[in-house]
């Protein structure tokens, strides 16, 4: 099995287990942040938009609630199934079991998301053109990835304990899970007094979440095959070699890359 279908398994059996939305996890609040400073929520009312990556179905029940007019939901794993039932608007919703490159190309979609994927996508070159086509002229692509900037010493930290992790069997990825909970509690506490590396997702994101999404995100760091840490410069490319025009990127709470881009009309 090559590293994306291992990828689209690991998350399959991770979405079995974290199968809710609950919280801040999956509130209109972060879906702001997220899409901030190229968006508001108000200009997703109305429109077609797609979804590339679905998961357990927050981003596509935010943007629901955000009043879209219709919602593609791509999702290729087993958790499609979990997706499917978490779907809260589902005559808005049309969820399809495929990979982003299989995205049909309706041409008419004004916006399309893709929200902590293409870092997992070993090559997301074939993604980029399927939301290009799907896109109408003048229609935008959001994506959100991993950052290298502004991660280094959590980088030096992860990337050698992943080597380890991503081979884990569940049940101890689970217990590893819980060990590292509680530090990173500590280390939550302590970035209210000290301006401690990642300071600004800790206060801004992480904090606000419940234990059980902290634990997800914990397991969701430690656990896929595959996960790249982009550059500017190569977030900037993703976008720019996939045709699309007017490419912005911001430095999200200081270690992580949005960025959008626009199909030219
Ligand atoms: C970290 S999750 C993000 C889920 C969702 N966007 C969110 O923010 O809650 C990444 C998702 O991308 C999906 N994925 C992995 N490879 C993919 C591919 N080639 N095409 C589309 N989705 C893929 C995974 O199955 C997983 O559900």
């Amino acid at each position: 099995m090559n590293d994306e279908n291992r990828t689209i398994n690991d998350f399959g059996r991770q979405w079995s287990i974290y199968r809710d939305n609950e919280g801040f996890y999956g509130s209109m609040e972060l879906f702001s942040d997220i899409i901030s400073p190229f968006l508001n929520v108000d200009e997703i009312a109305d429109c077609k938009v797609a979804e590339i990556g679905s998961g357990t179905g927050r981003i596509v029940n935010m943007l629901t609630g955000a009043g879209a007019k219709h919602v593609i939901a791509v999702e290729p794993s087993d958790s499609f199934e979990v997706l499917y039932r978490n779907v809260k608007q589902p005559e808005k919703v049309t969820c399809l079991k495929i990979t982003g490159e299989e995205l049909p190309a309706y041409g008419n979609l004004d916006y399309i998301f893709s929200i902590g994927v293409l870092h997992h996508i070993p090559d997301p070159a074939p993604v980029v053109d399927a939301a290009f086509k799907a896109l109408r002229p003048g229609g935008h692509f959001l994506i959100w990835l991993y950052g290298t900037e502004g991660n280094s010493l959590y980088l030096a930290l992860v990337r050698p304990l992943r080597a380890l992790t991503k081979r884990l069997p569940h049940f101890m990825l689970v217990f590893l899970t819980q060990i590292i909970y509680w530090p990173l509690g500590l280390y939550i506490k302590f970035c209210h007094t000290f301006p401690l590396p990642l300071r600004g997702y800790m206060l801004s994101v992480l904090e606000k979440m419940s234990p059980e999404k902290r634990k997800l995100i914990i397991y969701d760091q430690l656990h896929p095959s595959y996960a790249k840490y982009y550059e500017r410069f190569e977030a900037e490319k993703l976008l720019v070699d996939g045709r699309f025009i007017n490419v912005q990127l911001h430095h999200r709470h200081g270690y992580s890359w949005t960025v959008i881009g626009t199909k030219p009309i």
